[in-house]
């Protein structure tokens, strides 16, 4: 018998005391995921005893009062919390009232008396607000004096809104931040099943040898979402799929599975072979994004509105007519490794499921012997439940003529480890607050993305024409369906 026994592969270095400041912190990320994650870190035994988590707003709530709130809102949505550890946690938890642009500097007064005497400390800066406000933050908390050393910060995506208001954010926040303290985060790759692609990759030798265009046929990554965007337009009219969701989370899965194999496990082999990754995508200029790229955006369907009529406190305007809520694209990257192989993209709000995941297709068999064979498919989902299902042809059992079907082999992590499956904020934000910046991205990965995203934003939204409508609840616009089916090929909607 081999030995079954765990082998560790990273490790984050345990867990000095910190502060962590969360501006934006009474916001709708701040309460949904970075709270609840954080109370998950802290009942598993993993922030230090005197780690503080001090949240700003412009909310002008006391401690008591943020407390409060946080105990009404996020523990009702927790699972299996105990009283004792909960109140543990909220002790942990502060607010100061912050305007940042203001003239007023009470909040930064409010926060500098409040951190005066942990200047040895982790301190981490977390930015859960709009990109506009990072440089400014940024530079207001330089002039409090609150940037010291052992300090980070870390940016929420979307980072600009395209290459050059990110260039821009970048050398704000590089006036006063290291590179090497700057944390771009992007949840995505917190997921278990994207670390566990790595490690799949790279920890399994059958598998690399067949990683390359003669053995696979087309890549699909599809991030489906029931959900709409009520209460979102003032944010979501500026952004739209490709900013808020193809930039960032859907580029960087194909890095990853796109990527060289790296010489270590380190902070900049990863992040440099997948700079390089977006370095080598084909731009789609001109006159191909009708060709190789779609949008849509969704009309209303059963029960519920269309885009225009959701409930929003910003009314619409022309540019909420030309937002895409749903973007699809057919990528290429160029190198020896993936030629003449499509990545084809796609995401997408009101579709009929919740689902994310990477299709790995590949070829036909070489010479059939046996009809209704169909290609290989390894699926590695995201969501709902994550997993990965290699799709191998087998015989139904019977006598008489041989009849195949495509049957899975599966590997559910819930099932498989037993354990509860961490959010993926849990582990960036151990992440951060160990200075391990391996799963964030780099400055000229973000800039390299955006490189590749520009032309296909300015296209549409210099194009008279407007999204395809879609019906809500419906598998998105016609156009994405069309985009496979010139090559023969279709999406992937396997129950697994
Ligand atoms: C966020 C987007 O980054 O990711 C949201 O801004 C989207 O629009 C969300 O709903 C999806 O994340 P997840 O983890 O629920 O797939």
């Amino acid at each position: 018998m081999g030995d079954l026994a765990p082998s560790t592969v990273t490790s984050t270095p345990q867990r000095h005391a910190a502060d962590l400041i969360v501006f934006g912190g009474t916001g709708d990320l701040s309460m949904r995921k970075l709270i609840p994650a954080l109370y998950h870190c802290d009942r598993d035994g993993r922030l230090a005893d005197e780690t503080r988590i001090i949240a700003m707003s412009r909310g002008g709530l006391t401690d008591a009062d943020f407390r409060g709130k946080v105990d009404s809102e996020v523990r009702p949505a927790l699972h299996g919390d105990d009283d004792e550890g909960w109140q543990r946690f909220l002790r942990r938890l502060h607010h100061v009232s912050l305007d940042v642009g203001s003239s007023d500097r009470g909040g930064w007064s409010a926060l500098t008396h409040l951190l005066a005497g942990y200047e040895d400390r982790d301190r981490v800066f977390y930015l859960a607000s709009p990109p506009m406000t990072f440089g400014p933050f940024c530079r207001e908390a330089h002039e409090a004096g609150l940037v010291t050393p052992r300090s980070r910060v870390v940016l929420e995506k979307p980072l600009g809104r395209d290459l050059v208001s990110a260039q821009a954010i970048n050398d704000e926040v590089g006036e006063i931040f290291d590179e090497r303290q700057i944390f771009r985060i992007d949840h995505y790759l917190g997921k278990e099943t994207v670390q566990n692609l790595l490690v799949l990759r790279f920890a399994n030798a059958f598998l690399e040898p067949v990683w390359n265009s003669l053995w696979i046929d087309h890549v699909q990554i599809t991030v489906a979402e029931t959900v709409g965007t009520p209460g979102r337009r003032g944010y979501y009219d500026h952004a739209g799929a490709l900013r808020d969701m193809v930039q960032n989370h859907l580029l960087q899965l194909l890095c990853l599975v796109a990527m060289e194999p790296p010489s270590r496990n380190d902070r900049e082999s990863i992040r440099d072979e997948k700079v390089k990754v977006l370095q080598s995508l084909r731009p789609i200029v001109g006159s191909e994004v009708d060709r190789f790229a779609v949008r849509g955006q969704y009309t209303a369907g059963e029960g519920v509105p269309g885009y225009l009529d959701e409930p929003a406190s910003t009314p619409t305007t022309d540019i909420s007519h030309r937002v895409e809520t749903y973007a699809a694209i057919r990528a290429e990257v160029k190198n020896w490794r993936w030629a003449g192989v499509p990545f084809y993209l796609r995401t997408g709000k009101r579709l009929p499921d919740r689902r994310s995941e990477i299709v790995i297709q590949f070829k036909d068999v070489p010479h059939a012997i046996f009809p209704g064979a169909a290609p290989n498919r390894l699926v590695l989902r995201l969501q709902p439940s994550e997993g990965i299902h290699l799709l191998l042809m087998a015989k139904e059992p019977g006598a008489g003529e041989v009849t195949l079907r495509p049957v899975p082999l599966s590997l559910s992590f819930a099932e498989t480890f037993q354990s509860r499956v961490p959010d993926a904020y849990e582990r960036l934000l151990m992440d951060v607050l160990a200075g391990n910046p391996t799963l964030f991205m780099r400055r000229d990965e973000v800039e390299a993305a955006w490189r590749w995203i520009d032309p296909i934003i300015e296209n549409w939204e210099g194009s008279e024409s407007l999204p395809e409508p879609y019906p809500a609840g419906t598998a998105g616009p016609a156009g994405a369906h069309e985009l496979l089916a010139r090559s023969g090929r279709t999406w992937h909607e396997e129950e697994l």
